[in-house]
């Protein structure tokens, strides 16, 4: 078979060995990718805050970064000791990340329990991690106000087990909103304190910054944002039924429209503006303003018509996530798949820790 002349040494290369070649250079540049991590905590239903402000962002991701996206079940149990109810939100939450667009051939999706490597981690980073910043914690403090009876050391070190989180795969950015930042500063002190007593390993993660692509999801009651916590009927969640999701949408407030034209928008009729910018169609959108700015809107139709569009947009995915979640096989393969490529990750670097502390006794 004729060769090319290619290589170091000039020499004839038959087509199969420059494939070769050329694929091994191909996965070398795969692994060049940055490495980005992020948790999901189990609790609660995913909403279009969730959808709009982090999930659509991690989609976007996953073409371009070394994904590990973890379902933070341990740290559940800090807050949540039921596990049986923590079972079924496990598997709700894998399968709507699935639906709405995570993929995990291209992103690893795993548990943080399937990962004894973040235990290991974790407690020898509570060892670098100190009570007095661990009790000014602002997370923590709203914990003991919010459950004073039940704070629990695991409550206390919750930053630790997320540094570890982290740290194990030696990620470069977490994509987090601000209520994480405090946590991800703590992760960068722990890394390091590590890297200073113990040898560079860790690189100090930060804060992906989306800029322009983080999006506001107002609620429906023109009271802040959609949340996980507060006014259930002002958020609408991915598993919001059609009915329920027009229902929430017909109860937004309004009033009985601008007296004058062109008027400033009062804040929950920008907020509807808002939430159709997220899923209508431009003309759509434009027909209102118009009508707004005209002082001929009709709140009921434009309601209507959001309602109609958010159904049109939330409807797919959550009958994605059901049949996902139906689907054990299927979410067993997931967890299997992503359990092993994270614990490859995670021996790497936990075999760099235990011979930095020279930890490895043989
Ligand atoms: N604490 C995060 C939250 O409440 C969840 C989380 C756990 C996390 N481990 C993480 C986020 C690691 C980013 C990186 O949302």
């Amino acid at each position: 078979m004729p060769g090319i002349r290619c290589g170091m040494n000039g020499n004839y290369q038959t087509p199969a060995a420059i494939l070769q070649a050329s694929f091994l250079i191909f996965a070398r540049m795969e692994k060049k990718k940055e490495i980005v991590m992020s948790g999901i905590r189990p609790t609660g239903f995913l909403h279009l805050g969730n959808y709009f402000g982090a999930l659509m962002n991690y989609v976007k991701m996953q073409e371009e970064y070394e994904c590990y996206f973890m379902v933070a079940d341990w740290h559940s149990l800090t807050t949540h000791p039921d596990t049986k109810e923590l079972r079924n939100s496990v598997f709700r939450v894998l399968a709507e990340n699935i639906a709405a667009g995570i993929n995990p051939d291209k992103a690893c999706l795993y548990l943080q329990s399937n990962v004894p490597e973040i235990a290991e981690l974790y407690l020898l980073l509570n060892m670098l991690a100190y009570k007095g910043e661990l009790e000014k914690t602002s997370t923590f403090k709203e914990k003991v106000r919010l459950q004073p009876e039940n704070v629990n050391a695991g409550l206390l070190t919750y930053p630790v087990l997320q540094a570890a989180d982290i740290l194990i795969h030696k990620a470069k950015y977490v994509p987090v909103g601000k209520d994480q930042q405090q946590h991800l500063e703590m992760a960068r002190n722990f890394a390091q304190r590590f890297n200073h007593r113990y040898g560079e390993i860790f690189p100090e993660p930060e804060a992906f910054n989306f800029g322009e692509a983080l999006l506001k999801v107002p609620s429906l009651d023109g009271a802040g944002k959609m949340s996980k916590s507060e006014n259930q009927f002002a958020t609408l969640y991915l598993s919001d039924d059609d009915e329920l999701i027009r229902k929430k949408v017909m109860k937004a407030k309004t009033d009985n429209g601008p007296a004058s034209p062109d008027s400033p928008k009062p804040d929950y009729i920008e907020n509807l503006f808002l939430l159709m910018n997220l899923v209508s169609e431009p003309s759509a959108i434009n027909k209102f303003e118009d009508d707004y700015n005209r002082c001929t809107i009709r709140y009921g139709d434009m309601k209507k018509q959001l309602a109609e569009d958010m159904i049109r947009f939330i409807s797919p995915i959550r009958e994605k996530a059901e049949s996902i979640c139906n689907d054990k096989k299927y979410l067993t393969e997931v967890m299997e798949k992503g359990a092993a490529k994270a614990r490859k990750s995670a021996k790497a670097t936990i075999e760099l820790v235990r011979q930095a502390m020279s930890l490895n006794y043989f």
